[in-house]
């Protein structure tokens, strides 16, 4: 068991319908020696890669990404969420559905911050269905840039996301990926990796 599955297991609640709580270490109170061996065990996987930038998605994926490209000594750059029709020719724009909110929201980049010389990281730290995700590659694309790989904090192995993405042929890369858990008796079983 790594380091991440050890703290999931000790102070991530499960709640009803899938949903995991981790807001005492990750996406609302955020651990910070956590955060800093979250962003080294992603350049020890990644390292081999020319990263020129990590691109992440508000809110919750920014802290970890900051950590992320710290690391690499390159710039994190965030998509920003909109919820204006009027997209302006100066960004890149997808639209994002959400599954779980129920929404959809255009996610935006400005084209100063990516061009074709990037080489991507994208960092997140939720996987679900994938949405936010296929929006970062699509707007990665919309610059001519390449996605060099996706780090993911936590997977939820038993949505679709993970499988859409691999099959990508991007190097996905999730600390820890749950295959089940159950609400009623708090257990949450990782996938062997
Ligand atoms: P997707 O991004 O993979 O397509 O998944 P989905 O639409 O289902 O997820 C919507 C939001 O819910 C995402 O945050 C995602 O991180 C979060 N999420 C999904 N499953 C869980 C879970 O089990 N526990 C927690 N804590 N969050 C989950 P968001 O609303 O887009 O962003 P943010 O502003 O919270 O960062």
């Amino acid at each position: 068991m790594n380091f991440l599955e050890e703290r999931i297991l000790k102070d991530g609640i499960v709640k009803p319908n899938n949903v995991l709580k981790v807001d005492s270490f990750l996406n609302h109170q955020m651990d910070i020696s956590l955060m800093e061996e979250i962003g080294r065990e992603f350049h020890r996987r990644f390292g081999d890669k020319n990263i020129t930038k990590v691109l992440t998605i508000e809110a919750s994926g920014i802290g970890i990404a900051c950590f992320v490209a710290r690391e690499f000594g390159v710039p994190m750059v965030f998509a920003k969420k909109s919820h204006s029709i009027n997209i302006d020719s100066e960004v890149y724009t997808a639209e994002v559905e959400s599954f779980t909110h129920k929404n959809k929201n255009n996610i935006i980049v400005s084209r100063k911050f990516l061009n074709q010389d990037d080489h991507i990281l994208i960092i997140d730290d939720f996987l679900a269905n994938g949405c936010a995700l296929q929006g970062l590659i699509a707007i990665s694309k919309a610059a001519g840039a390449s996605v060099e790989g996706i780090g993911i904090v936590i997977e939820k192995g038993f949505q679709i996301g993970g499988q859409v993405i691999r099959n990508l042929g991007i190097q996905l890369e999730s600390l820890a990926i749950i295959d089940a858990m159950d609400s009623d008796t708090g257990s949450i079983t990782f996938r062997e990796q």
